[in-house]
């Protein structure tokens, strides 16, 4: 069974292929009155051990515009409570036969660990700050709608890159598809390791954001800090907070991202985030748009797409 446990691994055409894929869902997206049919019949659970809205949400969603069963599985008052480990957790619920399981996790790796031991299709919905594949697609999506392209775009992914599923993700993608990916930030919040991937990084927004066609923001991740460094947050908003000076560095036509949730007075003013240059609440709209054609594509394994899968 095929499954999307990063965008490491997919090729430039795979990538492509979901995107065009997903294109073709957003109006279904829209207006679930014209539900489409390749999920019927088909079994989806959602396994979360991390909380989330929309990436849940929006699965959820995608499932059912398909016409699947979707079943939430509610960690919070599941056996998991009473110690059962999540090997045993994913052996129980592949037993009830499902044919993808979307999963998120606090650990890195623990995606890629349950695929090994279930016979259906897994999705990586978020592991640690490993990966989180479907964001980044979404994400691409609605650069390409607004931008016509990815090859070229410079791309400044601003904040806490080092505890980032999201920047990490985006990364590989974004550079698979030819754009030139920023990383910005202070030092001990981006790892030397992209530095020598050959990606530029900038501690000062001024020239990270110089020509800047796209600034992602990323969420000041606290709760994966325990020990290390905790920047103060009114130090924090005052270096890298994106504000309307700080966006003025860029492009005067630059798009402002965040994949959400948002610390709004953190790493973004709400008036930069609410803004007229803001795509974030589209960002929303094209979740259930990619995971409609992700799911599509693990379970039927059908196109130019699902075969590759890992
Ligand atoms: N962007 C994202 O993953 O949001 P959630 O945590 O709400 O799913």
């Amino acid at each position: 069974r095929p499954h999307l446990l990063g965008i490491e691994g997919l090729s430039p055409p795979e990538i492509v292929d979901l995107l065009d894929r997903a294109e073709e869902n957003i109006e279904l997206g829209r207006q679930p009155s014209k539900k489409r049919d390749s999920l019927l019949g088909r079994t989806q659970i959602n396994l979360f051990f991390e909380n989330s809205t929309r990436t849940q949400s929006s699965f959820e969603l995608a499932g059912k515009r398909l016409g699947a069963d979707v079943m939430n599985m509610a960690v919070g008052q599941s056996s998991v409570k009473k110690g059962e480990t999540l090997i045993d957790t994913a052996v129980t619920l592949n037993a009830m036969n499902p044919d993808v399981i979307v999963v998120r996790h606090n650990a890195s790796g623990a995606v890629a660990l349950l695929a090994q031991k279930v016979d259906c299709s897994v999705v990586n919905a978020g592991d640690g700050s490993h990966e989180h594949p479907t964001q980044a697609l979404l994400d691409a999506l609605t650069i390409r709608r607004h931008k016509q392209r990815i090859d070229g775009l410079i791309v400044a992914i601003c904040g806490d890159v080092a505890h980032s599923r999201v920047a990490r993700s985006n990364v590989l993608l974004l550079t698979a598809l030819g754009a030139r990916v920023r990383l910005v930030g202070p030092s001990t919040l981006v790892p030397g390791a992209f530095r020598e991937m050959g990606l530029e990084t900038f501690t000062s927004m001024r020239e990270g954001l110089k020509d800047a066609d796209i600034v992602m923001m990323l969420r000041l991740q606290r709760e994966r800090m325990q020990g290390s460094f905790v920047p103060s947050v009114r130090e924090y908003f005052h270096y890298w907070g994106l504000d309307e000076e700080k966006l003025s560095y860029a492009r005067p036509d630059a798009l402002v991202m965040h994949p959400g949730p948002m610390n709004r007075g953190v790493e973004i003013d709400p008036a930069v985030a609410d803004g007229p240059q803001s795509l974030i609440r589209e960002q929303v709209e094209m979740g259930v748009a990619i995971r409609m054609a992700v799911l599509d594509a693990v379970v039927n394994a059908r196109g130019n797409g699902g075969e590759a899968f890992r």
